[in-house]
């Protein structure tokens, strides 16, 4: 994926009209992500609500882990140390929460309002060893970039 252009193309769609609704946005990011990039098996948003990582916007297929406890699994890490979680063999390790067979790496980038974890955008691969420094950076920006929505989300039921 162009990440520049994928940047782009996100801000233009806040941008318009249907971008005033922050659950479209995250939609849009979760459907564009999985559209334009093959490693990216699977992209979903999830808040912290409580004790618990709720999940909201995603695509791909369903998963069971709509609720984790945090202290469970890779996401919990993502936001107990608040810093990215890039496993590139989720089956070596002990943490993973399994979702899809098919999964062989993830990374979880937090969500931050004024330094502080609100949530995270996960993204599951197939593909072994997918995520890089440039996914690491790209994804921090997007997670930047969307603060606003993902608090927005996170206060709602
Ligand atoms: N694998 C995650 C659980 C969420 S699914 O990947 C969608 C984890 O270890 O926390």
């Amino acid at each position: 994926m162009n990440q520049e252009q994928a940047l782009d193309e996100i801000v233009k769609y806040i941008n318009g009209p249907d971008g005033k609704d922050p659950g479209s946005v995250l939609q849009f990011v979760c459907d564009y992500l999985r559209k334009v990039d093959a490693r990216y098996s699977w992209v979903g948003f999830y808040v912290v609500k409580g004790d618990n990582l709720i999940l909201k916007q995603f695509s791909g297929e369903e998963t069971e882990h709509k609720k984790i406890k945090i202290g469970e699994g890779l996401c919990s890490l993502a936001v107990l140390r608040n810093e990215i979680v890039n496993e590139n063999d989720v089956k070596s390790n002990k943490t993973y929460l399994a979702c899809f067979p098919s999964t062989n790496s993830e990374i979880v980038v937090p969500v931050r309002f004024h330094g502080e974890p609100i949530g995270e955008i996960d993204v599951d691969s197939d593909t072994k060893d997918a995520f890089g420094m440039r996914d690491e950076k790209f994804l921090e920006d997007l997670a930047d970039l969307l603060s606003q929505q993902v608090k927005t989300v996170a206060s709602e039921n």
